[in-house]
């Protein structure tokens, strides 16, 4: 019997090839940084029965009616709004992705971007690079703000915002959570309060956003909740762009409405070179680099290979995220 056949959209590490290769005929899109072109995408899938995807590739219903053999996406990404993961059950595929691997990388980058945003890292390496450093040391010199004793508010207490806890305690920080499902269990487990969220709003010096993207957390940050916060306080996302409403973000950091935002995920990416955010000195913007470590990205490719391999001999694949498919 010939093997299966397996796409992959982007350039990866040899470790999940070399995994795929075991149970599958597989082709890769040579790309290192762009993403395959949708039309390009739309006539390979016709024959496959398993897809490797980015999260930069929209998969449809559309494609999935093109992929009449289609019978499992395996996301390189923990998050999977990508994916019409209904339109995938009601065909019949799968739908896998990430999770567990890229934990600790993404909350190190949400926690590095706290602090980064709060010690004006990123202004005072521009300072120097720019060469604006032309008088002496100053007393009041690109002051920043402390970040021992403060309050972290976590928006979503998840894989990641619970990683964030350790971090947080580590640097003496007191801890507030808000989720949709209270969980009386981890709160006392991870020494963390819970907080209605626009009780959080208030009270946090740090709002730090780690849910997925959905339709209800779609623009969960506007202009009402940007307003609740403290004049000094902080919004930090590593979750997913839109979650944010960056018109709002941009009026409240001009106005001065909170003290600054780090993003690592847009609205839009890449940024277009001339978002007004870009012309902010208060915003830390970084490209989607939350899970970007090189132990983390073999990690997340050898465990999408696996989940495809597992769904192609059969088995339930470890990181099945519609197991209604199944029934
Ligand atoms: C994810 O996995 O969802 C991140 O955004 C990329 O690592």
């Amino acid at each position: 019997m010939p093997k299966p056949k397996v796409y992959v959209t982007r350039t990866l590490f040899p470790e999940a090839i070399e995994i795929l290769e075991k149970v599958a005929q597989v082709e890769v899109y040579q790309s290192e940084d762009d993403p395959i072109p949708r039309v390009l995408l739309l006539k390979k899938v016709r024959d496959i029965d398993g897809l490797l995807p980015m999260l930069t590739d929209s998969i449809n219903a559309e494609l999935m009616d093109r992929a009449k053999k289609l019978k499992v996406v395996s996301n390189y990404a923990v998050g999977y709004n990508n994916i019409d993961v209904d339109a995938a059950t009601q065909r019949g595929i799968m739908v896998t992705n990430t999770p567990d691997v890229l934990t600790d990388t993404t909350a190190d980058t949400a926690f590095m971007l706290l602090m980064a945003i709060s010690r004006r890292l990123v202004e005072a390496d521009r300072h120097v690079r720019e060469g604006k450093w032309v008088k002496a040391w100053g007393p009041k010199m690109l002051l920043g703000s402390d970040v021992t004793g403060k309050t972290l508010g976590l928006v979503g207490l998840g894989r990641i915002g619970s990683a964030m806890v350790p971090r947080a305690k580590g640097f003496g920080m007191r801890l507030i959570y808000t989720d949709m499902v209270r969980s009386p269990e981890r709160e006392k487990k991870l020494g963390v309060e819970f907080r209605e969220f626009k009780d959080l709003l208030k009270e946090a010096d740090y709002v730090s956003i780690h849910v997925p993207l959905t339709a209800e957390t779609h623009h969960l940050m506007g202009e009402k909740e940007l307003h609740m916060m403290k004049p000094t306080a902080y919004l930090v996302n590593t979750s997913r762009g839109p979650v944010v409403d960056e018109e709002a973000l941009y009026r409240a950091l001009r106005g001065r409405v909170i003290a600054g935002a780090a993003l690592d995920v847009h609205e839009k990416e890449p940024v277009d070179k001339d978002d007004p955010l870009l012309s902010l000195n208060n915003i830390i913007m970084t490209p989607h680099i939350g899970s970007a470590t090189v132990e983390t990205r073999v990690a997340m490719a050898v465990r999408a290979a696996t989940n495809l391999a597992a769904a192609l001999r059969g088995e339930r694949p470890r990181d099945l995220v519609n197991p209604g498919v199944l029934q």
